[in-house]
């Protein structure tokens, strides 16, 4: 039996993040270039899109490219940047089929023109769907994004718009690119790394973290409703106790 029957469907977490991570790593296991890793992972993309699609969660958001990224070899940078364009291309009529609402955040305007024109292309031809909904992070940094808010709210206090003392935690979340979906309450990593690379770090203030050592080629839908089912038996405090929460 599969983890799909285990699932309690009526506690699902509404939005679910994934560092997708270790595509290199299944590539030179295999005695292939890295770049094969990233082919594959396309199809984990394309299971796992589906598998929560198929569960009813509502927002889904993949860590697709950072903006430390670009500091890759060129040679990957460009196969990475060419897959995206060639991927969207060929996922477009299923993500129509599946009801699938794409997005993106992070800073779109560094990413090769012609991937930002499919990508926007895509967001708009998606954009009357009602199902879930797909956010790909790209050319994405946490730290940059909250450095951008900031700055938007500087600017409407130095106009005379915002009194600094109408600063607060929901007006800094308006400002990032993620104001209009809930914080996720459940982020995966793959590969067994441990750390969170510069990804979501105010919107995951009180996630689930799950880690798993699966590189993100061999990542299927079963494997997210793992993670799913292991978020569903941990205990979310929020920093009351546990017979307050029971
Ligand atoms: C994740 O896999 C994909 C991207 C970061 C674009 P990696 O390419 O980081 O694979 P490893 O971690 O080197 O194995
Ligand atoms: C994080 O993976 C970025 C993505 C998955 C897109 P990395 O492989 O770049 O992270 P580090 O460098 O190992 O922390
Ligand atoms: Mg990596």
């Amino acid at each position: 039996m599969g983890y799909k029957d285990k699932i309690d469907l009526t506690r699902l977490p509404e939005h679910v993040a994934i560092i997708m991570d270790g595509n290199g790593r299944w590539a030179k296991g295999k005695g292939k270039l890295r770049v094969f890793g990233h082919h594959n992972g396309v199809l984990s993309v394309r299971d796992v899109v589906e598998g929560a699609g198929e569960i009813g969660v509502k927002y889904l958001t993949l860590y697709t490219f950072s903006s430390e990224n670009w500091n890759r070899p060129s040679f990957e940078v460009t196969a990475i940047m060419e897959l995206l364009i060639s991927t969207i291309n060929k996922e477009i009529k299923k993500l129509m089929e599946n009801n699938v609402r794409l997005n993106a955040i992070g800073d779109l305007d560094m990413l090769p023109g012609k991937c930002n024109k499919e990508l926007k292309g895509a967001i708009e031809r998606t954009s009357g769907n009602t199902g879930l909904v797909l956010t790909l992070a790209l050319s994405y940094s946490s730290r940059r994004e909250m450095v951008q808010a900031t700055r938007n709210i500087a600017l409407k206090v130095k106009a005379g718009e915002l009194d600094p003392a109408d600063i607060t935690e929901e007006l800094f979340a308006q400002n990032l690119y993620t104001h209009n979906m809930p914080d996720p309450e459940l982020l995966i990593r793959t590969s067994g790394e441990h750390r969170i690379s510069n990804y979501l770090l105010w919107q995951i203030a009180y996630a689930e973290l799950y880690f798993t050592n699966k590189l993100w080629p061999d990542f299927r839908r079963d494997d997210l409703f793992e993670a799913i089912y292991d978020y569903q038996h941990r205990e979310r405090r929020f920093g009351m106790t546990s017979e307050q929460v029971n």
